[in-house]
């Protein structure tokens, strides 16, 4: 069965908004864990415009499911890893400005920080997963770099104008996704998945965990977050069993 990660940083963004302590995180993580996810995923941005240090490290003492953390490859949240001892890393660019995680890591001309960073935490025995843009150039560089996982960014498939050009993303993902395994690294996917377009990707056979954030957070205000999960599972688990890639 396919992992679903939940990603609770917009629980966070909610309660920045204010500065205060409602929406609650680890409320909010027993939810998602109720409603069926396989672990729970925060990224801890230099700007901390969401998730603190201490929600990371709530979770970390407080759940019972894998944590898992994106993150710069930076020294300083090389330390806090190490530190903090999460089940997994995926590794991330960030750029301030941005909304999101608007594209994959350029592994291919990777610096030499995200190789010590991989190296490091590898030696701390925490898995390690790049986030990569369907392309298949980064992923021997990956593969060079000794992670164990890479996570397909899905963003330009879940942004795509026309049926076409989401089906040439989806492709990009598809091939991708069985070079990656290949090579001998698990594969994973994120960034914009929603109720409707998350059946495709969940029925790749060679993609084995999915993490989702936004579509689930924004659905909860309507349906409460445990059920918001589990909404989202059952469509993966439907789409899986199924092989039926679905529109
Ligand atoms: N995977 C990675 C590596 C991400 O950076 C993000 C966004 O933080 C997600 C998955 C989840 O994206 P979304 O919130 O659009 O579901």
């Amino acid at each position: 069965m396919i992992r679903l990660g939940v990603n609770l940083d917009h629980v966070a963004t909610l309660r920045q908004a204010r500065r205060g302590k409602s929406p609650d995180i680890l409320a909010a993580a027993h939810a998602a864990i109720v409603g069926g996810a396989d672990h729970l995923v925060v990224h801890l941005r230099e700007d901390r415009r969401h998730i603190q240090e201490r929600d990371v490290r709530l979770l970390r003492e407080h759940t019972t499911v894998p944590l898992s953390l994106e993150m710069a490859a930076t020294s300083a949240m090389t330390a806090f890893a190490k530190d903090l001892k999460p089940d997994a890393v995926c590794f991330v660019p960030e750029k301030r400005e941005e909304l999101t995680t608007e594209g994959g890591l350029d592994v291919a001309s990777a610096s030499k920080e995200l190789r010590r960073s991989v190296e490091e935490l590898k030696g701390a025995g925490i898995a390690v997963a790049l986030f990569v843009n369907p392309d298949e150039a980064q992923l021997v560089a990956a593969n060079d770099l000794g992670t164990d996982a890479v996570e397909i960014h899905t963003g330009r498939y879940a942004d795509a104008k026309t049926e076409g050009a989401r089906i040439f993303e989806y492709l990009a993902i598809s091939k991708t996704a069985a070079t990656a395994r290949a090579l001998g690294m698990r594969v994973h996917a994120g960034h914009g998945l929603d109720y409707g377009n998350v059946a495709r990707i969940a029925a790749l056979s060679d993609v084995e965990e999915l993490n989702i954030g936004f579509a689930i957070v924004a659905r909860a205000m309507f349906t409460g977050l445990e059920r918001a999960v589990h909404e989202m599972r059952e469509r993966v688990a439907r789409a899986k069993s199924e092989e039926a890639p679905l529109p």
